[in-house]
């Protein structure tokens, strides 16, 4: 199982969740972030240079999958996010130790979006 964790322009989390949709990805977690992408943004001040961070409104996307849907979560975050500029964003493929549903019990790779239906 992995948790992938994608940070996207707000303005892009629609074509996501279509994508994700799409690929028969269900169950997630959307949370407003703010973010940097590293830049350094020097800033003149009386006092000489300084560093100053810009923070950027952004989306963050949690989902954890079984082994079979890690790459196809990858490729739908990548077409719904992507514009070709700067700030479009990074995805992370975590490795996941456990996972509980806590309403039935069920754990692992049947707590998360399951196999697809040609491998039941
Ligand atoms: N190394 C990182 N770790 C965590 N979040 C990051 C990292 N790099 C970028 N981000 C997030 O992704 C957002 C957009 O990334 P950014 O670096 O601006 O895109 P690009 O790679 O196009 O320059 C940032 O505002 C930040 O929220
Ligand atoms: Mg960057």
């Amino acid at each position: 199982m992995k948790l992938i964790v994608a940070v996207i322009r707000p303005d892009r989390l629609n074509e996501v969740l279509e994508a994700l949709y799409r690929a028969e990805v269900r169950g997630l977690t959307v949370t407003r972030v703010l973010g940097h992408g590293g830049e350094t943004d020097r800033v003149e001040t009386y006092r000489g240079t300084t560093v100053k961070m810009e923070l950027q409104e952004k989306v963050r996307i949690e989902i954890g999958v079984s082994e079979p849907f890690v790459d196809a979560t990858v490729r739908a975050i990548l077409s719904g996010a992507h514009t070709g500029e700067v700030g479009d964003g990074k995805v992370f493929v975590l490795d996941v130790g456990q996972v509980h549903r806590i309403r039935t019990g069920e754990r692992d790779e049947n707590a998360v979006t399951p196999r697809p239906l040609t491998e039941v």
